[in-house]
């Protein structure tokens, strides 16, 4: 069975993506071949988002199974493998999803290898819907009463394998009558709360206002915001969360002013081999990204920049991480691991 999703959609013998770089001002789907394909759509922002890149990389992994036909085998995909795990170096699902497909090719080849990788990349976006359906739910709980909420990025439909993790838990309290606002903070540099967060909640009809990223501290001393919400790229095993730039700044803020500060994002997301944040790689990106938008320049030609795409919040400021599985309150390497176990 094939599944789409707002911003991937499988045809067997290909796939294809919606360009977010051109959202909302232009619908447009482009077609992914193979790994190098995908690999090349995740480093330039086609796809973005942990969960989208990871249901990406696994669907490029198939494609790539597929065209080497009967000479498909765990071996002829080890460059395949490689490119894809270079795209991007922070989300831990692009290399979660391309375990679980290395594992599956390590006993099989041919036809059969090149069937069960697509099986399973499509498993793996169906598994990712119905873990935010979960979290949706399990997150929405947590909400206090007609909620005011802030969030960061975009965590939606077109980051995930649909609904949305932190996204997700905003559309559902919102189906529930929970939720009074959502603050989307507008995500420098590259703009994924307005450009794409605004865009799919005003698709759903869910009030949003959009703010300047720098406008979150007035917002929260005003007493207009009762949580904050937001995804993650990897958390390890002491609930260090690294997620967009700017949400250690909103954990900070959030923690002073007293407000919630919740995490939202599938078991995929947790990689508990690393004991702390300081052992992420947080991916810098090219100064063009700050220098310019959409071609537009907005600083001296030669200005040195510093770019990085994440930051990492350390746990003691994590009032909750949902995930499809439950709620780690107060997350802890003791919790974490304990959550982890089941
Ligand atoms: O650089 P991006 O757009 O891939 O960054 C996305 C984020 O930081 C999201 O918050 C995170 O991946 C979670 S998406 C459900």
């Amino acid at each position: 069975m094939a599944i789409n999703s707002a911003a991937i959609r499988w045809h067997d013998d290909h796939l294809e993506l919606l360009d977010q770089r051109r959202l909302p001002a232009e619908t447009i789907w482009l077609p992914i071949h193979g790994s190098d394909d995908a690999a090349t759509a995740i480093h330039d922002m086609v796809v973005r988002g942990a969960p989208a890149i990871g249901i990406t990389a696994a669907y490029g992994l198939a494609l790539e199974a597929a065209r080497l036909g009967d000479d498909a085998s765990a071996a002829a995909l080890a460059p395949a493998i490689a490119t894809l795990a270079a795209s991007r170096p922070t989300a831990v699902n692009l290399f979660w999803a391309l375990e679980r497909l290395q594992r599956i090719a390590s006993d099989l080849s041919g036809a059969a290898l090149i069937s069960a990788l697509k099986a399973d990349a499509q498993a793996i976006h169906q598994e990712d819907l119905a873990a935010n359906q979960r979290m949706g739910e399990l997150g929405a709980d947590l909400l206090p009463a007609n909620a005011s909420v802030y969030t960061h990025c975009n965590t939606g439909a077109l980051a995930t394998g649909g609904h949305g993790t932190a996204l997700g838990i905003i559309r559902t309290a919102w189906s529930r009558g929970n939720l009074q606002q959502v603050y989307a903070g507008e995500t420098r540099p590259w703009l994924q709360g307005s450009r794409l967060t605004s865009w799919e909640l005003l698709n759903d009809g869910i009030p949003v206002t959009l703010v300047a990223d720098s406008a979150a501290g007035q917002l929260m001393q005003q007493g207009k915001v009762q949580a904050v919400i937001v995804g993650a790229d990897r958390i390890t095993a002491n609930g260090d969360t690294a997620n967009k730039i700017g949400t250690y700044n909103l954990a900070v803020l959030a923690r002073h002013h007293g407000i919630p500060f919740i995490v939202a994002a599938p078991l995929s997301t947790l990689d508990a081999e690393l004991p702390d944040g300081s052992h992420i790689v947080i991916e810098e990106r090219d100064a063009s990204e700050v220098r310019s938008i959409q071609g537009k320049t907005l600083a001296p030609a030669h200005c040195p920049v510093y770019n990085p795409a994440f930051d990492v919040t350390p746990a003691e400021l994590i009032t909750a991480i949902v995930t499809e599985r439950g709620v780690i309150r107060a997350p802890s390497t003791d919790t974490l691991l304990a959550h982890l176990r089941g």
